[in-house]
């Protein structure tokens, strides 16, 4: 572990460009006279991209029997304000499905998509916006791809690791590259100007304090993040064992209750074997 902590520092680290299609929506999304059907256009040029935003955003109506058919439909179920993050999150794991990722990741992205989504519907003393738990689920772990792809070697150490030794997927990067997948996603969501509630999840869902005072979206969003982390890696889906110490404590802030929670569980076991 220390010869890996020699070699590696932050800089080494490649964070790549908006995704083009994102960018193409961006720049259309200038024009206050931008219409779904254009926005529409743009996505469809790509057929990979297209396929692509149309699994993930589905991923969390898996166990409702509901399904969105048409770029138009995810536009309208996503909404403007996280069409672009959707796009870019499709853009990047349409990437990696064609490298030699391991899919779990893909997968255990997915489930916290769902399980957020689920969540979110239940936290009544809270205002977390479905479409938003959407996209934090599929994001959240997005630096573990950044990883993967700017350091395969290590990446590959530190997934062998944790599967030998079934310790907290965050702690063994932290032990080996001196950070972890919070800080590599962080510095993504920053460079893809993704908005602020995704970064403050991405840079704090292992993070140990929770408040109980008035929560902000932000807080909440990043609290929904954390206890569908522990509902999905405790489905045994994706790398490690969760960190989370305090689900009682989350769920109570997030006014969720236990029997709830079971139910949704339930629900997400049953993506154990989706196909990605
Ligand atoms: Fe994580
Ligand atoms: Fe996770």
């Amino acid at each position: 572990m220390d010869d890996i902590q020699k070699k590696i520092s932050f800089d080494d680290l490649h964070i790549p460009g908006l995704p083009d299609t994102a960018a193409q929506i961006v720049a259309a999304l200038q024009d206050s006279f931008c219409s779904v059907q254009k926005l529409e256009e743009l996505i469809c040029r790509d057929p990979a991209l297209t396929a692509e935003v149309l699994k993930i955003v589905n991923a969390p109506l898996y166990a409702s029997g509901k399904s969105v058919k048409t770029v138009a439909e995810t536009i309208m179920f996503i909404g403007l304000g996280n069409l672009v993050s959707l796009v870019s999150i499709a853009a990047l794991t349409n990437e990696c499905m064609k490298s030699t990722i391991d899919k779990d990741i893909i997968r255990h992205l997915l489930a916290v998509s769902s399980a957020a989504t689920q969540l979110a519907e239940q936290a009544d003393a809270v205002k977390v916006r479905r479409e938003v738990a959407v996209v934090a689920g599929l994001l959240h772990d997005v630096g573990k791809v950044v990883l993967y792809t700017s350091l395969p070697e290590e990446y590959a150490r530190i997934r062998d690791e944790v599967g030998r030794s079934g310790r907290p997927f965050a702690g063994v990067e932290q032990e080996m590259l001196g950070f972890n997948h919070c800080t590599a996603g962080v510095l993504l969501a920053r460079r893809w100007h993704f908005p602020i509630v995704y970064q403050h999840a991405l840079e704090h869902h292992h993070d140990e304090p929770i408040s109980e005072d008035t929560l902000s979206e932000a807080d909440a969003l990043c609290y929904v993040i954390r206890a569908a982390d522990k509902m999905v890696l405790d489905a045994g889906i994706g790398a490690g064992t969760s960190t989370e110490r305090d689900l009682p404590k989350l769920l109570k802030v997030l006014d969720i209750g236990q029997p709830a929670y079971e139910r949704i569980s339930k629900n997400i076991a049953s993506m154990k074997n989706l196909s990605v």
